[in-house]
């Protein structure tokens, strides 16, 4: 496998187990990155991280330049790209807590930059986006966590929501009839940027609250806070692993 490269979210504006080789802050014809990119090793493997929110977690989700990070990944070298998502659980095997390699999304976001074929390059192309995820990362992640001991789910449907705010228990209830098993606001539209440039992506999901009505209570920042450090971890123990696998 090719140069992995890791994409941070809530909870992952740096990766504590990554040693440090140097930052760039690069140039893309979309404009700035969230981030500057940086280069590191984890697991003895050189891997490149940006974390989407910024260093300072001052972006929200609508804001995030989403093509200049993946042009900016795949101009350093990035082949393999693992986007972290904290979410929410919707369906019953998406309690808090618990990790998945999600395999379908549905994207209700709206007003993004969510293409390079946006008119200015005088080309289109209407790129395959049956299985959003690449398959062989997919495989990859699911292995290490089967051999490191980590409980996965091995699929799902990532609803990709507009945020900042969350969500509704009605608008929940429609997710889940259309089949969505856990909701974020970043999914998209990372994914379908990563397959327009050809770049193997595929997320690594860890679920940090009940959505909306699955709970008989409101959700509280305490609440996320709580479960995604208990998250971090195994996180880490499995991107170190999956570095170190190729
Ligand atoms: N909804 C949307 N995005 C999220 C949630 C949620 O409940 N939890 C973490 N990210």
């Amino acid at each position: 496998m090719g140069l992995l490269a890791i994409i941070g979210g809530s909870g992952f504006k740096s990766l504590p187990d990554l040693e440090l080789l140097d930052a760039r802050q690069m140039e893309t014809p979309y404009g700035a990155t969230s981030a500057p990119v940086t280069r590191g090793r984890l697991g003895g493997e050189a891997v490149l991280f940006i974390p989407r929110h910024g260093p300072a977690h001052h972006l929200p989700p609508h804001r995030i330049n989403y093509r200049a990070n993946l042009w900016a990944l795949r101009a350093s070298g990035a082949e393999h790209v693992v986007g972290l998502a904290a979410v929410g659980g919707i369906t019953p095997s998406f309690g808090p807590t618990v990790l998945s390699v999600p395999d379908q999304v549905i994207d209700y976001t709206y007003g993004r930059e969510h293409t390079l074929y946006d008119g200015a390059s005088g080309e289109v192309e209407h790129v395959d986006l049956t299985d959003p995820y690449c398959g062989a990362l997919r495989q990859s992640l699911l292995e290490v966590c089967a051999r490191n001991g980590h409980a996965v789910v091995d699929h799902g449907t990532y609803g990709a929501t507009q945020g900042p705010r969350l969500e509704t228990a009605a608008e929940i209830r429609r997710y889940e009839r259309d089949g969505c098993d856990i909701v974020g606001m970043t999914g998209m539209p990372e994914a379908s940027l990563a397959r327009e440039l050809g770049l193997c992506y595929a997320s690594l999901a860890f679920v940090v609250n009940w959505a909306a009505g699955k709970s008989g209570s409101i959700i509280t920042m305490k609440e996320i806070e709580e479960n995604l450090a208990l998250c971090v971890e195994r996180v880490m123990s499995v991107l170190t692993a999956v570095a170190g696998a190729r």
